[in-house]
C-alpha cells in the first residue's frame, strides 16, 4: 500500500503557492496557536494528510492510509467526475439563489427522485448542523410547539439548537445537561441495552418509551414539535435500530400532532447497501428528512426534503435566504455524486462489500474474545469490544489502543459510543474485499497481540 507519490512539506506548499517550509511540526505548532483548542486532532501522533485518492489518504511523505472512516467522501476521495463537475461550474458562475438557475432544479429534481412521496420540497444548507436546525424550525413553526424526542447519546449538530437536543454533548464533557423542551429515550441496543435481542418485539419494548413521555407531556398540557433519529444511531456505537422502532417510535408523536425527522447525515445515499435510505430499512416515510456529509462528497453541502405542507407553514412571511445554499457549484456537485452513484453501482457494492465484511468480522468474533459484537447494515459497521462476555465490561481503552495500532499499519479506523469501546467503519463507498481483507488480516495480528 506505499504510495508513488512523495511530496515534501515545502513542495507541497510551493504547489499550494503558500508560505513555504511548514512541516508536520511546525503545523502541529501553529496550530496550538491560531486554532481553537476545542478543534481536536485524530490520533496520538495526528497525521499530516496531503492528498486523497478512492479509499486511500497519502502523507506528506506518501504514505497511503487505507481510509476506513471518511463517509464524507462517499464516492471516493477526490472522485474525478465530482472534481470536474465542480470546477467547471466554479470557472462559470456561482452565486445565491435569488437568479433563476437550472441546476438546483435538475439537482432538487434527481434528489427528490430517490426519495418516496410526500417528501418532495428541498430546502440546501452548507452542512448537516444546518439541515438539522432547519428541521428543527420546520417542525416548530409547523406544530407550534417545542419540545423534542432524541434518542440518548445522539449526536444531530454544532448549532445552539442542536447542541440542546444532542445528548452526546450536552450530557458530556462541558455540556449544560438537557433543556427544558428535550426528552431522552433510551438508545433501543439490542447488544447492551435495557432490552437484548432475542426478545420478541425489541422495537416495540423500546419504542413504548415514546408513548409513555408523549403521555407525560400531555399531562402537563405540551405536545411534541417532533421526535428525530438518525436511522443508525451513530456516535451511539453504530447501533442498528430492531425492526419496528421507527414506525412504533412515530405512532404517538403524529397522533399528538409532532412530526417525525430522519438524520441521514451519516448514513444516506445508498451506504446500507440494502436501500439507498436508512428509514427506508424500517419501512417507514418520514415528515422531514435531513442529509448532510456525503451529499457533497466533501463539498459543503446539505439538504432538508419535506412535505409540501411543512414546507408551506414555514413560508409564514419571513424569508429564508442562505447565501450559499444552493448555489449552482454546490448543485452541480450533489449531481455529480447521485450520477456517479448510479453509474458505478454504488449501492449494490456497499451491500456486497459491507456483507462480506460483517461475515469476516464475525469470524474475528470466534477468534478474539474481546469483540462482544459485530453490527451494521451496508458499509456502516459497528465492532464492539468489551473485557467480559457476560458482564459486557467495555474494553474502551483497548479500543483505543487499536485504532492507534491499525493506524501504524496505515489502516485508519475511530471509536465510538457510551463507552469510546465501539471501533467504527464506515469508508467511502469504493471500498473494496481486498481492503476488506486488509482489515481483517491486520486487526486479527493485532488483536492476537493485546
Ligand atoms: C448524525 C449527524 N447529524 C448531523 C451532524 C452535523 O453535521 P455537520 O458536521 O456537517 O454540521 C453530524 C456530524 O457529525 C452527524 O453525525
Amino acid at each position: 500500500m506505499e504510495g508513488t507519490d512523495f511530496l515534501q512539506g515545502s513542495d507541497l506548499n510551493e504547489a499550494e503557492g503558500k508560505v513555504t517550509g511548514r512541516n508536520h511540526a511546525r503545523i502541529l505548532s501553529a496550530r496550538k496557536d491560531l486554532i481553537g483548542k476545542s478543534l481536536s486532532l485524530s490520533y496520538r501522533e495526528p497525521l499530516l494528510i496531503v492528498r486523497g485518492e478512492g479509499q486511500y489518504l497519502y502523507d506528506e511523505r506518501g504514505r497511503a492510509y487505507l481510509d476506513c472512516v471518511n463517509n464524507v467522501c462517499h464516492v471516493g476521495h477526490c472522485h474525478p467526475r465530482v472534481v470536474e463537475a465542480a470546477s467547471r461550474q466554479m470557472a462559470q458562475l456561482n452565486t445565491n439563489t435569488r437568479y433563476l438557475h437550472p441546476n438546483i432544479i435538475d439537482f432538487a429534481e434527481r434528489l427528490t427522485s430517490c426519495l418516496p412521496a410526500p417528501l418532495e420540497v428541498c430546502f440546501f444548507v452548507n452542512s448537516g448542523s444546518e439541515a438539522n436546525d432547519l428541521a428543527l424550525r420546520l417542525a416548530r413553526t409547523f406544530t407550534g410547539e417545542r419540545d423534542v424526542f432524541v434518542i440518548d447519546h445522539a449526536y444531530h449538530g454544532h448549532t445552539g439548537d442542536l447542541i440542546e437536543i444532542s445528548p452526546y454533548k450536552y450530557n458530556g464533557p462541558g455540556g449544560p445537561g438537557p433543556s427544558v423542551f428535550t426528552h431522552q429515550l433510551s438508545i433501543p441496543d439490542g447488544y447492551r441495552g435495557r432490552y437484548r435481542w432475542g426478545e420478541p418485539e425489541l422495537g416495540l419494548l423500546y419504542a413504548r418509551e415514546v408513548g409513555e413521555k408523549t403521555a407525560k407531556l400531555a399531562a402537563d398540557g405540551r405536545r411534541p414539535a417532533c421526535f428525530i433519529a438518525e436511522s443508525i444511531v451513530g456516535c451511539g456505537g453504530q447501533v442498528v435500530l430492531p425492526s419496528g422502532y421507527l414506525a412504533a417510535a412515530f405512532e404517538p408523536v403524529r397522533q399528538s400532532g409532532g412530526v417525525c425527522i430522519v438524520d441521514e447525515v451519516q448514513v444516506g445515499f445508498g451506504r446500507v447497501g440494502s436501500h439507498f435510505w436508512g428509514f427506508e430499512t424500517q419501512a417507514v416515510v418520514p415528515d422531514i428528512v435531513t442529509m448532510g456529509k456525503p451529499i457533497g462528497n466533501g463539498h459543503p453541502l446539505a439538504a432538508v426534503v419535506t412535505t409540501r405542507e411543512i414546507a408551506d407553514a414555514f413560508a409564514n412571511g419571513m424569508e429564508y435566504f442562505n447565501t450559499f445554499g444552493g448555489n449552482p457549484v454546490s448543485c452541480a456537485v450533489g449531481l455529480a455524486v447521485l450520477e456517479v452513484l448510479e453509474m458505478e453501482g454504488l449501492q449494490q457494492h456497499a451491500f456486497e462489500v459491507g456483507e462480506h465484511f460483517k461475515k469476516e468480522l464475525g469470524e474475528l468474533q470466534k477468534r478474539h474474545s474481546l469483540i462482544g459484537d459485530v453490527r451494521g447494515l451496508g458499509l456502516f459497521l459497528g465492532v464492539e469490544l468489551v473485557r467480559n462476555r457476560e458482564s459486557l465490561e467495555p474494553a474502551g481503552p483497548e479500543t483505543g489502543q487499536v485504532v492507534e495500532l491499525m493506524k501504524e499499519r496505515g489502516i485508519l479506523l475511530s471509536t465510538d459510543g457510551p463507552y469510546h469501546n465501539v471501533i467504527k467503519i464506515k469508508p467511502p463507498l469504493v471500498f473494496s474485499r481486498d481492503d476488506v481483507a486488509s482489515v481483517v488480516e491486520n486487526l486479527d495480528e493485532v488483536l492476537g497481540r493485546m
